[in-house]
């Protein structure tokens, strides 16, 4: 349109300049002709942590903050968790399109037959300490699989991507079950092949000497949907890792475990684990109004709460509250669910969280569930990773395959010393270490 153009008016030198909009959107770049003078480098913007900034053009998934929207390719996330499996939902995060049922179970028999890990990684798990926490095992046996697929650096061969693609969607729910066991000290179990994909999970976790485990339909249902809502949640921080570590160019491997590294930071995926503590932490109903003074009073946040993107309830949040029902009709209640319950109701009507839009998010009610199953709370954030690797593959994918994608590398402002000249050892004096740069 014509008038989808955005007049600016430099006044430092008087000059009107027409940059067009689409979308909604002005590109970077077209500021850089914005200059005072043939030396100029021309403006930028700044926008630490990206508040308003569009990385990347992408298809796989829409957020509706204000609205509570959230949908992969489309589909609204409701639909999806009622009606589909993970894979057929990981298959449209990846694709673009819902699998025929010839194109699922093709898909399905890929990724199971790539569950397996070489024994050598499995030895790798090994000599992690017995109280290494899962998600560092997590991290860097995902890492460690690059050494085992040195094919998986030819990122531009679409064959090799896809091989990598099933490979890592097959093995990490094995490299998750064998960081719990290697946690409790148990034996690892090796895939079961003929299982579903949660399933298979559940069967890697629990097994102990029956010939062979049966898990409760109605919890690995449940591990089913929560593992659909994590699939994929546009440009957040580990997908933005994942594909700023992949515009280098190296393998998925390397990339996936630098996306779960963004991941398991307690503002992030780390949050479920941290929503637990601070339930044990509250311990009970009465002491939920002296928590809040102390979250309004800046000394604690409210974890599991507030959201850059969503300003309304999470409906992922929603979801999964539904989902407790049919896991506590297995397990019992989660006493904790009481606490949780009552921590809304009372943030909800509270004028610190309305004036903020503080709603709770994915990770208020998931680590409720997780416990009910049986998680310790450890390993909620590798639970997380396992259905997010989908995500992270077909952000992974997106990026390498559009032409406008280069290596990622922002810009800064700088702000340190000007041009100074050595100053020998001796004669520097005596200074503290600086705490901070
Ligand atoms: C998710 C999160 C990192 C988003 O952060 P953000 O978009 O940068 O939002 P801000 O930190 O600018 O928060 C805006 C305001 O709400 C407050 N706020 C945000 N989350 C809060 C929380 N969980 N508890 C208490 N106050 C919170 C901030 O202190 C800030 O208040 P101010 O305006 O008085 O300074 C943040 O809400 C958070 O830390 N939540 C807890 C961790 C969590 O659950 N993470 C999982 C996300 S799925």
């Amino acid at each position: 349109m014509e008038n989808e153009v955005l007049s600016i008016v430099d006044k430092r030198t008087g000059k009107t300049y027409e940059i067009p909009i689409t979308n909604g959107t002005i590109r970077a770049m077209d500021l850089r002709k914005i200059k005072t003078g043939p030396d100029d480098f021309g403006l930028m913007t700044y926008d630490p942590a990206f508040m308003n900034t569009a990385s990347c053009q992408s298809a796989i998934t829409f957020i509706d903050g204000d609205k509570g929207i959230l949908r992969y390719r489309g589909y609204p996330i409701d639909q999806l968790a009622e009606k589909c499996s993970f894979l057929e939902v990981a298959y449209l995060v990846l694709t673009g399109e819902l699998p025929t049922a010839a194109q699922l179970k093709d898909f399905v028999t890929h990724i199971t037959y790539h569950t397996m890990l070489h024994e050598t990684t499995k030895h790798f798990l090994e000599g992690f300490r017995y109280n290494a926490h899962p998600m560092g095992m997590f991290i860097s046996t995902v890492a460690a699989l690059s050494t085992v697929y040195p094919e998986a650096k030819n990122v531009h061969d679409p064959e090799v991507r896809k091989l990598q693609i099933y490979r890592l969607i097959g093995k990490v729910p094995t490299i998750a079950a064998y960081t719990y066991r290697h946690s409790l000290g148990f034996p690892y179990v090796y895939p079961d092949n003929d299982l579903s994909y949660a399933e298979n999970f559940l069967n890697m976790l629990w097994k102990m000497v029956e010939p062979k485990y049966q898990a409760n339909p109605a919890l690995a249902r449940a591990l089913d949907i929560l593992f659909i809502l994590h699939a994929d949640h546009e440009q957040n921080c580990s997908a933005n890792a994942m594909r700023a570590v992949g515009s280098s160019q190296a393998d998925p491997f390397v990339s996936v475990a630098a996306a779960a590294a963004a991941l398991s930071g307690p503002l992030h995926g780390g949050a479920n684990e941290e929503v637990l503590k601070m339930l044990d932490e509250i311990g009970s109903k009465e002491n939920i109004p002296a928590y809040i003074e102390r979250v309004k009073a800046g000394q604690v946040k409210l974890m599991g709460f507030g959201h850059r993107i969503y300003k309304n309830y999470d409906p992922r949040a929603r979801i999964i509250k539904q989902a407790a029902d049919q896991v506590f009709e297995v397990t019992g209640k989660n006493p904790k669910l009481e606490i949780a319950l009552e921590l809304e109701r009372i943030a909800l009507q509270d004028e610190y969280f309305i004036k903020r839009k503080l709603y709770p998010n994915v990770d208020f009610y998931s680590g409720i569930i997780y416990q009910a199953m049986g998680f310790k709370p450890e390993i909620f954030t590798v639970l997380f990773a396992i259905p997010r690797t989908a995500g992270w593959l077909a952000q992974w994918q997106e990026m390498l395959c559009d032409p406008e994608q280069k290596i990622a590398r922002p810009r800064q402002i700088f702000t340190g010393h000007d041009v100074r000249d050595f100053v020998p050892i001796e004669k520097r004096g005596v200074r503290e270490f600086p705490a901070a740069a």
